[in-house]
């Protein structure tokens, strides 16, 4: 890291729709606050940026389920997450938010430039509109049945239940979600950025500049979309909740959150400093974004092309992003509550923010998804930080009051050993290794050469038994020269390796180091990294406080308490109890009556409602050998357009029957659930048309 650099780190801007939970941190606020803190220990000119994602359709349907407006959802968890993170000691040099009026003005500014170079595409497109609420639907808000699995509440971009990223078109029964009124297609104008004009620039700057400096799951997830070849993406939405698009033929037009978001980080460095410009526009800058693993797309390919198109800004150097942390093995879910939220630990162990710190970084999912159990946080309290890190410390200042008077005992060249002399080597080869994990974003691994620093330490003191040596007195009750001098020696050491971990452990566990500077009565100053390797930061003859606990033993009591609460607390514990009732079965029938059945498997070729029957649809049905018209009972589930192409079985057999003066020759198979749902029983995209089924 060469010194004329700047530095630039930005973290996620967080959906202020809802608390921060430890998801979040261990995603990317904690890595940002660690490595910001490691360059600010090292004397860079770091500027960490961050705010709140105030914009978006997230906010407004949480708005929605609350009964408030956007703003106050806003207002509300802008401010728990600002002190959640607050007091987690993420040390932000600014905290802010989209709603700031410096960040409109940046964004329209920004959406201008691109403008006026004639850079967006204007499309007119047919979108889902609600007639009742007149409003144009985002994708979120329209609900439907998942053409994947047939689950009736899929979402018009994704269904949650089997993971698909949906399009709004293809759920079969699309409802709006604020009216449950059946939407209808509506013109509408967009200004679409054209990702594909940056192909060349982005493949070019990622595959052939980035394959080897930045992370395996962002560089893959980055090849992946360029390979598949980038489209154009609207850049505003129709909705009254955002940032105007500032063009006098938009009204009703705000820009797309992932469009405003990011420059937020713009916004709010200027916000922050005069010297704004010297962090965004001077190539002497190395800007980092730290993120989860859903946003890769939006800052190493979308916000890229954007700065690049703009031109005046410098690119990402690079984007270290997490995977996801799960909760005791399940993916969290901020709807159905599973998930922990930092405010509440805050208040449920008060004042042990580090313990999350270390527990979170320990665990942290780098390279891929990781769990977080409680049982893992109460073992790694315990046996890491009370047993390994506490006890060391605490031992040795209660031996250093106890054999030395409560002062630095001084070094004996005589009664060294090799042992000593290892141990102090042990120093700077950590520092050497814990530096260049933290420079690498392997943060965990980095905690891990810490913690077995501490190990080494309390080995040392083990193996010395300076309270062995101690029983080596004379007539007096004074301890023998000979002992005092190896107990001196020993305790020095351990001191300075004290002051060592208070060093080490400062970008991981800030508030844990400020409590081991006060015991050694040492300043601030000390932190700086350069110290970090030095065996004589403290020096003999200085008295040193009592020592203070650093951490205490958590319970299995507490564990428990906190397992209870996450699932009572959640609504998928709920779900089991949830009850289905199935009908009867009919009664039996022999194999030859069954026989007497023809299942063929088909493809709908058409489909149209029967007039004067509002259940009825007209199929007809390609079966292979010949196609066939079938009146069917679905009108009320399925719209005709929706389930043209939809594979079926038909019971090819049955006699023809007359309906509303059409001929209906067969039925096809559909599943009902208990509440009347259908679905159709599909044979799959591989079986071809005539097939027979039994
Ligand atoms: N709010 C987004 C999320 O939680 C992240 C926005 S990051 C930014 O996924 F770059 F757009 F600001
Ligand atoms: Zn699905």
């Amino acid at each position: 890291m060469s010194d004329s650099t700047r530095y630039l780190v930005t973290a996620a801007l967080p959906y202020a729709n809802g608390p921060l939970h430890i998801g979040h941190l261990a995603g990317c606020y904690l890595p940002a606050d660690i490595f910001v803190r490691y360059l600010r220990v090292n004397r860079k000119d770091v500027k960490f940026v961050g705010g709140s994602d105030e914009h978006g359709v997230p906010i407004t349907i949480r708005a929605m389920q609350e009964g408030k407006t956007p703003q106050e959802v806003v207002d509300h968890y802008h401010e728990i997450l600002k002190n959640s993170l607050e007091s987690m000691g993420i040390s932000y040099d600014i905290y802010s938010r989209t709603s700031k009026p410096i960040h409109h003005k940046t964004s329209q500014d920004f959406f201008l430039n691109l403008y006026n170079k004639g850079l967006f595409e204007v499309k007119e497109t047919e979108q889902y509109y609600d007639e009742v609420k007149n409003v144009f639907l985002a994708d979120r808000y329209i609900t439907g049945t998942c053409p994947i699995c047939g689950n009736p509440n899929a979402y018009g971009d994704q269904c949650e239940k089997c993971g698909s990223s949906l399009s709004p078109d293809q759920l079969i029964n699309p409802r709006s979600t604020l009216s449950d009124a059946v939407p209808v297609k509506r013109k509408t104008k967009h200004w679409y950025f054209p990702l594909q004009n940056y192909e060349a620039f982005l493949k070019e700057w990622i595959v052939d500049g980035h394959k080897d400096d930045w992370k395996n799951n962002v560089y893959g997830q980055c090849k992946s979309w360029l390979d598949n070849g980038l489209q154009s993406r609207a850049m505003t939405r129709d909705s009254n909740w955002g940032i105007k698009v500032p063009l006098p033929d938009a009204e009703d037009k705000v820009l797309y959150v992932w469009f405003d978001a990011p420059i937020g980080y713009i916004s709010f460095t200027k916000e922050l400093t005069e010297d704004w410009a010297k962090y965004w526009c001077d190539p002497n800058t190395k800007l980092y974004h730290f993120i989860g693993k859903d946003n890769i797309v939006f800052h190493c390919i979308i916000f890229p092309a954007m700065l690049k198109a703009h031109g005046d800004f410098v690119l990402p150097t690079n984007v270290p992003a997490n995977e996801f942390l799960n909760i005791e093995g399940d993916k969290v879910s901020t709807s159905r509550n599973w998930a922990v939220w930092v405010d509440e630990y805050l208040k449920d162990f008060p004042g042990q923010q580090d313990v999350l710190r270390y527990v979170l970084c320990a665990n942290a999912p780098e390279t891929k998804d990781n769990d977080f159990t409680w049982k893992d946080f109460q073992e790694r309290n315990n046996s890491e930080l009370v047993a390994n890190l506490g006890n060391f410390v605490n031992r040795t200042f209660v031996l250093m009051h106890k054999l030395c008077g409560g002062k630095v005992p001084p070094l004996h060249g005589d009664v060294a050993t090799p042992e000593d002399q290892e141990m102090v080597n042990a120093f700077a080869e950590t520092k050497k290794k814990v530096s260049e994990n933290i420079e690498h974003f392997k943060f965990r691994e980095a905690l891990a050469e810490i913690m077995e620093l501490a190990r080494k330490g309390n080995k040392y003191m083990q193996d010395k038994e300076p309270w062995i040596l101690a029983r080596q007195v004379d007539a007096n009750g004074k301890i023998e020269a000979e002992a005092q001098k190896k107990i001196d020696m020993c305790i020095h050491v351990c001191l300075q390796l004290c002051a060592n971990l208070a060093i080490l452990i400062y970008p991981f566990m800030p508030d844990t180091s400020k409590k081991m500077l006060k015991m050694m009565k040492v300043v601030q100053r000390m932190l700086f990294w350069e110290n970090a390797g030095k065996a004589k930061l403290l020096s003999v003859g200085y008295s040193l406080r009592a020592p203070e606990l650093l951490f205490r033993k958590i319970e299995d009591s507490e564990i428990e308490a906190q397992l209870e609460k996450l699932k009572s607390g959640s609504k998928k514990a709920e779900a089991p109890k949830e009850e289905t009732s199935f009908p009867p079965l009919k009664s039996e029938i022999s194999i030859d009556d069954f026989g007497k059945l023809d299942f063929r498997t088909g493809t709908i070729l058409k489909a149209e409602k029967v007039e004067k029957a509002d259940k009825l649809l007209k199929l007809e049905i390609d079966l292979g050998f010949e196609k066939r018209t079938i009146l069917s009972g679905i009108a009320q589930h399925f719209k005709p357009e929706d389930i043209v192409g939809q594979r079926v079985v038909v019971v090819a057999n049955l006699a023809p029957r007359k309906m509303r003066g059409i001929e209906s020759n067969g039925m096809i198979l559909m599943a009902e659930n208990a509440e009347g749902q259908l679905y159709f029983v599909s044979p799959g995209e591989v079986v071809g048309n005539g097939f027979t089924v039994r």
